[in-house]
């Protein structure tokens, strides 16, 4: 998605919510270089990544949130990740509800914090409330698109949301 959406570039700032065991951080790093950054959080511990600001807390509380506000120390965002999914019951009607409210409050971090050129991918699993949070990012952003990646089995609900340029 990168390669075909050009989501990083070098020296940039991102966040990554939801980032153990550390893929998405890894290659993120990669893409902004030594002069960027890249902030993670995980209720979860995480191996440390050399060049990673890794903060361990739950970015639903008050707490994770406050932590990655200090870590960016006033800086505007780049990119804003979020692979965050709750643990799952295997009943949708529990899960899909707890899916989408990780996916709100991490569209509102990415409104309130990113550039205005910045960039929010949010991986999604369709299903009830779906197309109403993709609606509120065509609200609140210039472009939206739907992205199901090659490595995402076809037959899966999964896909990822890329939403650019925040409307202010
Ligand atoms: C699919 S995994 C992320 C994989 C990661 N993007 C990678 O590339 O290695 C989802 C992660 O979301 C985390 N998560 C779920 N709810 C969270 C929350 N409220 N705050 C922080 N992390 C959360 C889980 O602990 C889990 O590690």
């Amino acid at each position: 998605m990168d390669k075909r959406d050009g989501i990083f570039s070098p020296a940039g700032v991102v966040v990554d919510l939801g980032a153990a065991p550390g893929g998405w951080s890894q290659l993120a790093l990669k893409r902004v270089g030594k002069a960027g950054a890249v902030i993670a959080i995980d209720c979860l511990e995480m191996e440390p990544i050399s060049g990673v600001e890794f903060i361990q807390d739950d970015f639903t509380e008050q707490s994770g949130l406050q932590a990655v506000e200090q870590a960016l120390a006033g800086r505007e965002v780049d990119v804003v990740l979020s692979d965050m999914a709750p643990n799952l019951s295997g009943h949708a009607a529990i899960d899909q509800p707890a899916a989408i409210y990780l996916a709100e409050l991490a569209a509102d971090f990415a409104r309130q914090r990113l550039s205005k050129t910045g960039c929010f991918l949010v991986k999604m699993f369709q299903g009830e409330g779906f197309d109403q949070f993709r609606a509120q990012l065509l609200r609140d952003f210039n472009k939206v698109i739907t992205r199901k990646p090659e490595a995402s089995r076809s037959a899966s609900r999964e896909c990822y949301l890329l939403a650019r340029e925040p409307v202010l």
